[in-house]
């Protein structure tokens, strides 16, 4: 068992990672890290642009003139995590690159995945409360489908399309393969008017320990990161005094996390020598309390009345 925490830039050289959603926000900050310690990355983002700008941010993290042994191995996929035959292309995709990479002179030799980092993942704010009509029910329900297959759908299809790769990595080595799935506040807690958020990232948290109790007698961990509010493009769309007023209310820390916080937990979890977390979902989030809903001063049905007693959305 591993278990002295040494990190550097060989921690996590030869070993084959996986992030979702990777271009941009913690996606970004977790393919950056694990480059500077050394990973083979494959990526994946909607965004093309974003995913280039990561490539080169890697690989400015790993030195561009590292010698051909210092240099890690990245290539990046365009992909929409919510569409199940890209997702399918993109498993195919990654593990092929994987095994042309790992052994040259075996092209034969099964492919293998020691981390995936499963972190795509888009926001929808919409309530039971606006659908009074047959429109607003069936925007609510469109959210809810997106978010059900972009946030919880493509973490279950993921795990289960790199499943025998993640087997070969944690098998007879001296370290579990993992994969670490992001949720957020909103998968213990919730926030007003954010429903089919709250529900998806719900999902996420329950899929982990499902998936804990399965995999863990094969040498894989499975562990779920909670992030509370940080500042990402996610929520780029919320006015910087909002933020901070939020913050100084709700948040211990007096402010909004930033990505790259997050993914020194992302990371961390997956350090060898972090040989026995299981199945946890870890709170990234300043202190956040757990249950982080602003309560309405009267019943949601009643909302609509008088904008006063909308309070967390004046935050
Ligand atoms: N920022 C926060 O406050 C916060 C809090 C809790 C949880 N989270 C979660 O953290 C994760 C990362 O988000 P972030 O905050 O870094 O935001 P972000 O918007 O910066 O990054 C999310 C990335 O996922 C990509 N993405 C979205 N939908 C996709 C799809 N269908 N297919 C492929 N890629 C897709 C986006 O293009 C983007 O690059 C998400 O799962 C998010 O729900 C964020």
């Amino acid at each position: 068992m591993a278990n002295k925490l040494v990190v550097g830039s060989e921690t996590f050289r030869g070993h084959n990672v996986v992030v979702t959603g990777a271009g941009s926000g913690m996606g970004k900050e977790t393919a950056k890290l694990f480059s500077t310690l050394g990973a083979n990355l494959v990526l994946c983002d909607l965004n093309a642009d974003g995913l280039k700008k990561t490539e080169r941010e890697c690989k400015e993290c790993c030195g561009d003139g590292a010698s051909e042994r210092r240099r890690t191995k990245l290539k990046s996929f365009v992909v929409d995590v919510g569409c199940r035959a890209e997702v399918e292309k993109f498993i195919g995709d990654a593990l092929s690159y994987f095994q042309r990479d790992d052994d040259k002179n075996n092209p034969n030799a099964p492919p293998v995945l020691n981390i995936l980092v499963n972190n795509a993942g888009c926001a929808d704010m919409f309530s039971l409360s606006h659908c009074q009509d047959e429109a607003g029910l069936e925007n609510f329900e469109r959210a809810l489908e997106r978010q059900w297959r972009v946030n919880a759908l493509a973490v279950v299809r993921l795990c289960r399309g790199f499943y025998t790769a993640l087997l070969r990595g944690g098998r007879g080595k001296k370290s579990s393969s993992n994969i670490v799935n992001i949720s957020s506040s909103e998968g213990t807690g919730a926030t007003l008017f954010n429903t089919p958020y709250v529900m998806a990232k719900h999902a996420v948290v329950g899929l982990t320990k499902a998936l804990a109790l399965e995999l863990g007698p094969q040498n894989i961990r499975v562990n779920c990161v909670l992030p509370g509010p940080i500042n990402t493009q996610i929520n780029h769309f919320i006015p910087k005094e909002s933020k901070e007023k939020y913050a100084k209310k709700m948040v211990p820390l007096q402010r909004y996390g930033e990505a790259s916080e997050v993914a020194n937990v992302i990371v961390g979890i997956c350090l060898p020598c972090l040989s026995y977390l299981h199945g946890a979902c870890i709170p990234v989030d300043g202190g956040h309390p757990p249950r982080n809903a602003l309560l309405p001063s009267k019943p949601w049905w009643r909302l609509e009345e008088d904008d006063d007693s909308n309070q967390s959305s004046k935050l």
